[in-house]
């Protein structure tokens, strides 16, 4: 019998006494009271302090994942997926409409990606085999910074071996404790520890709200040196854009540096998938640093910034996560190389994605179903309001055979839970529209039985 169903079969109390127990003492290990001998160098320290199962994020995590068995929600994270996961998936030999890849332009696997990698890997093999400054470079990273400059037409890119290290390190290379680093209080888990490693005053204002901004900046601006504004160009999780020629005017009356993260914007927004910038007719150079990451339309990994040479410069030869981390591979730039011209060549792709967007936002607003902040874009949140119906709807849509993933608290608030749909070129507006139609039906299921728990847990 598996846990999750050992776990059903226990009586309420038990069930409780479990987590009562889990949370008091961790999943195992060895009794924290017990402490070595007075003479030792080390009395007082406790043997649970050599134990990874009394580690306190470990501990929560059991208890949410005990909870999770105890209603009925299967872990939806880690699936194993048997081959290229596009408008559908295999997972388990069972086919699924998937809406939880980032492929957003429908590039991954096909013909000229593929071609391009093998291509990469039978002349340079698989490994960059060290840092680009002391192992070198390969063609297929230089046809890919240039490519990326001349897209955003600035004038030098650099490109990292991982998106999230590529925010951390530009960041905290820029900045120290004499600035400051306002950013939108929705920003990507890598520019809030890039913000913290660089040791300058960090204030988030809240989500694109710019009257904010503009006193948090008229406040604080003068006291530091420099100063970094940061925001997404098509937000992670809610699906919405930032006032960019706003942006711009305010950095430049504080005299700052903007920073905009485009991950899931290259490719996505604007009439050809230029990014935010094409969006708003506004000068790409009125950005001092456009960052963005190539594991999403790009099908490769890794991120870039693509600045001013100046800037660029200084962290090819400065920043750590790039002088002492190893060249992303070759055949990973080259295709990812092979992804930009086809996104120039092609803007049907990203035309394609918007119409199935609007289309989403449209199909659910019809169904009823709350669509959030969420423009039309690649990103499309399902507000559920409540990370318990998130979970639970994620699992009921699975048993439908629909793979979309639940963003639940600490990811976001608690009211602002949700199903989050990356929608793709690979989809049809019929799968759009069967997947919606099955999130009608069982969101009041869903809610009936979430609210069943909290009356049980109210009377116990
Ligand atoms: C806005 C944003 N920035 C940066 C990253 C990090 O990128 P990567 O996953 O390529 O490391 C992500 C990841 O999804 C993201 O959503």
């Amino acid at each position: 019998m598996s846990d999750s169903k050992k776990f059903s079969k226990l009586s309420a109390k038990a069930k409780n006494s479990l987590i009562a127990k889990m949370s008091k003492s961790g999943s195992g290990g060895g009794d924290p009271r017990r402490v070595p001998s007075r003479r030792s160098p080390v009395a007082g320290i406790h043997d649970s302090m050599c134990d990874f199962n009394q580690l306190p994020g470990y501990k929560e995590l059991k208890i949410h994942q005990t909870i999770a068995m105890q209603t009925g929600i299967m872990e939806p994270y880690f699936l194993c997926h048997d081959g290229l996961a596009k408008g559908t998936t295999s997972i388990g030999g069972e086919e699924y409409l998937n809406f939880s890849t980032y492929d957003y332009l429908g590039l991954n696997g096909t013909e000229r990606l593929n071609n391009a990698a093998c291509d990469a890997i039978k002349r340079y093999g698989t490994s960059a085999s060290a840092s680009r400054l002391v192992s070198g470079e390969r063609p297929p990273h230089r046809e890919l910074e240039r490519g990326l400059a001349d897209f955003y037409r600035t004038e030098d890119c650099l490109v990292f071996v991982s998106g999230h290290a590529t925010n951390i390190w530009t960041i905290s290379q820029l900045l120290n404790r004499n600035d400051m680093i306002v950013y939108d209080a929705l920003s990507h888990n890598s520019i809030i520890h890039g913000a913290k490693m660089s040791g300058a005053t960090r204030i988030a204002y809240p989500h694109n709200d710019y009257d904010a901004l503009e006193r948090l900046l008229a406040e604080n601006r003068a006291a530091h040196k420099r100063c970094l504004i940061v925001t997404e160009g098509l937000f992670s999780m809610d699906g919405d854009l930032p006032d960019l020629p706003r942006l711009i005017e305010q950095k430049s009356r504080y005299k700052s540096f903007l920073m905009v993260d485009e991950a899931h914007a290259l490719g996505i927004v604007g009439k050809t998938g230029h990014g935010v910038a094409e969006y708003f007719g506004v000068d790409f150079n009125d950005v001092d640093i456009w960052m963005g990451t190539l594991s999403k339309s790009m099908c490769g990994c890794g991120g870039y910034i693509a600045s001013r040479k100046a800037f660029t410069e200084y962290l090819k030869y400065s920043a750590p996560g790039f002088v002492y981390s190893v060249g992303m591979p070759p055949a990973l730039a080259a295709t990812s190389a092979e992804a930009l011209r086809i996104l120039v060549e092609e803007p049907e792709r990203p035309a394609r994605v918007q119409e199935l967007g609007r289309f989403f936002v449209q199909e659910a607003k019809r169904l009823g179903l709350d669509t959030g902040h969420g423009q039309g874009y690649a990103v499309a949140p399902l507000i559920v309001g409540n990370s318990l119906v998130a979970g639970l709807l994620s699992t009921a849509m699975h048993k439908r055979k629909v793979n979309v993933l639940p963003i639940i608290y600490p990811a976001v608030e608690d009211s602002a839970a949700r199903l989050r749909f990356f929608l793709s070129y690979s989809h049809s507006k019929e799968q759009i529209s069967r997947a919606l139609s099955i999130v009608a039906e069982e969101l009041p299921k869903v809610r009936k039985l979430a609210t069943s728990f909290s009356d049980e847990s109210a009377s116990k």
